[in-house]
């Protein structure tokens, strides 16, 4: 979709298809004023009718509306006016969005940024507006033999903002709105295809597509190099599959030279079958959403690209499969990890943290202000927080809370759960340095902990996102989550950057 920005009035935009909310009790929005003024009294006849009540998920498609220059008139129901907060704001845009694709407009002016909602910005209402649309098109039909033809004849939405000293500032949301969509669909792709096609392997190669588009730094460790570099966790996870096992790593430098960067750390398991303690039937295709903290991370990187934020950002994506075999891990195994430091795989399921701790020693190497690494990593954080808002745990308390800000300002929430050390103990092996799985209590907290103990050297923050990153059920698919989160926190970053490096100068 074409998404730009154009200040003006509704009665006079010469557009296929001009859309305006309505609130319940006939109350008009500002555009949806003046659209009844200029016909006439129009809209409000049409309310009176009783053919539109305003209520949320309704909309309604006027024709030859007396004195617009515009083809049609979508009302759009916005519910009850006290209602309106962050949510019901993403379920008019995508209302809106969905109505638009039904019809034969090829473009449209959407006026819904006229809306007032308490603490958000022009900005964001914009940003919320580019990223809804595109989730709402969003189709994952590469897979199916005949492709859902794309008979949406829209092609361009024009976001309609009250004032012409508004557009540069507009214009801005936009472009960041269309690069984080960019990137979630980047992320949705990579996460719903299936196991078989999307390996370590397919991942890496993605990687290098990243380099091609945008000159960005890939590399590939190979397993001997992990055996090399004594990556025996990592390798003992990938010791069940015939896919090679990839340590992907992407650099984004758009930053000094001098600056460290951002390092983010994926869990790139391409699926998880849990291994010799494998897991149950029912459900287990959804193990192949298990990659989605790796294709967060590309996703991420992506947006940033198409942003060219001035920032220096490493993605680092431990990628294996986890499946059963005579070769592969057993409980009661004991394996070296990268750091030195042994585990005894007391679950074989309990991968991910395997995986993870090898990558993390290994962005030791790049020197990173601070790290944050993102996973489905334990089904108990779905227990804990459901799936709206993705786990944080963190050793560095002003990393949590511009984490949490991120998530709050993308809508993209996180919430935080305590890593105190009274948790550690529940880590503790007879026979290695720790075991790879905590107990039945506190299974989130349990895993980050054992992150911990490979992070001491950052400011280290985690990301349990095993709640957020798919849909199950009958929407199954990929949510492209936290990229909004992860690009709004570098864009913030990026920015305060600037600022600190501006005041050096004076
Ligand atoms: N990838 C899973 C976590 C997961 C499970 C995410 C279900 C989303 C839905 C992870 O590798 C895993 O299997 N974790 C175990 C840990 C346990 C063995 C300590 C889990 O959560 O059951
Ligand atoms: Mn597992
Ligand atoms: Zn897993």
């Amino acid at each position: 979709m074409d998404f730009s920005v154009k200040s003006g009035g509704p009665e006079k935009q010469r557009s296929a298809c001009i859309v305006v909310g309505v609130f319940e009790g006939r109350r008009l929005t500002a555009s949806a004023r003046q659209i009844d003024q200029a016909s006439g009294g129009m809209l409000t006849a049409v309310l009176r009718r009783g053919d539109h009540s305003g209520r949320l998920g309704q909309s309604l498609l006027l024709h030859h509306v007396a004195n617009i220059p515009a083809e049609r008139v979508m009302l759009i129901g916005c519910g009850k006016e006290k209602d309106l907060g962050d949510g019901t704001y993403r379920s008019i845009l995508a209302n809106a969005a969905r109505a638009l694709g039904d019809t034969g407009a090829t473009e449209a002016a959407v006026f819904l940024a006229d809306l007032e909602i308490r603490g958000r910005d022009l900005a964001w209402k914009l940003r919320q507006a580019v990223e809804i649309t595109e989730d709402t098109y969003y189709r994952f039909d590469q897979m199916k033999s005949q492709k859902n033809e794309n008979r949406r004849a829209l092609r361009r939405i024009v976001l309609m903002v009250p004032k012409r000293s508004d557009l540069a500032r507009a214009e801005n949301a936009v472009r960041q709105g269309v690069a984080i969509s960019a990137g979630m669909n980047l992320a949705k792709d990579l996460g719903n295809l299936p196991g078989n096609i999307c390996t370590p392997d397919y991942l890496a190669n993605q990687a290098r597509v990243l380099q091609e588009e945008y000159g960005v730094r890939t590399t590939v460790i190979e397993e001997e190099d992990m055996r090399a570099l004594g990556m025996g966790a990592l390798l003992s996870v990938a010791r069940g599959s015939r896919q090679p096992p990839k340590l992907i790593t992407v650099e984004y430098r758009g930053g000094s030279e001098t600056q460290p960067p951002v390092a983010l750390v994926g869990k790139g398991l391409t699926f998880d079958a849990g291994g010799i303690s494998l897991k149950p039937a029912a459900e287990m295709d959804e193990m192949k959403y298990d990659m989605c903290g790796g294709a967060a991370v590309l996703g991420t990187l992506k947006a940033v690209a198409e942003l060219r934020l001035p920032i220096n950002v490493v993605g680092v994506i431990p990628s294996s499969e986890n499946l059963p075999d005579g070769n592969a891990n057993k409980p009661g195994d004991i394996v070296t990890s990268m750091s030195g430091q042994t585990i005894e795989v007391l679950n074989t399921d309990a991968e991910g943290r395997l995986i993870l701790c090898d990558a993390l020693t290994y962005t030791e190497r790049f020197n990173p202000s601070v790290v944050v690494d993102l996973a489905t990593l334990t089904g108990a954080c779905v227990v804990a927080l459901g799936r709206h808002a993705s786990g944080l745990m963190s050793n560095n308390e002003p990393l949590a809370r511009s984490l949490i800000a991120a998530g709050k300002a993308a809508f993209d929430r996180a919430w935080q759960l305590p890593l105190w050390d009274d948790y550690q103990k529940q880590l503790d092996s007879n026979f290695a340095d720790m075991a790879n799985i905590g107990g039945r209590d506190a299974g989130a907290i349990t895993a980050a902990c054992f992150l911990a103990r490979y992070t001491k050297k950052f400011r280290w923050a985690h990301l349990d996102i095993a709640g957020t990153a798919w849909k199950s059920g009958k929407e199954k698919g990929a949510t492209g989550r936290p990229v909004p989160l992860l690009t709004t926190f570098l864009i913030e970053r990026s920015e305060s950057q600037a600022r600190a490096e501006g005041h050096d100068e004076d």
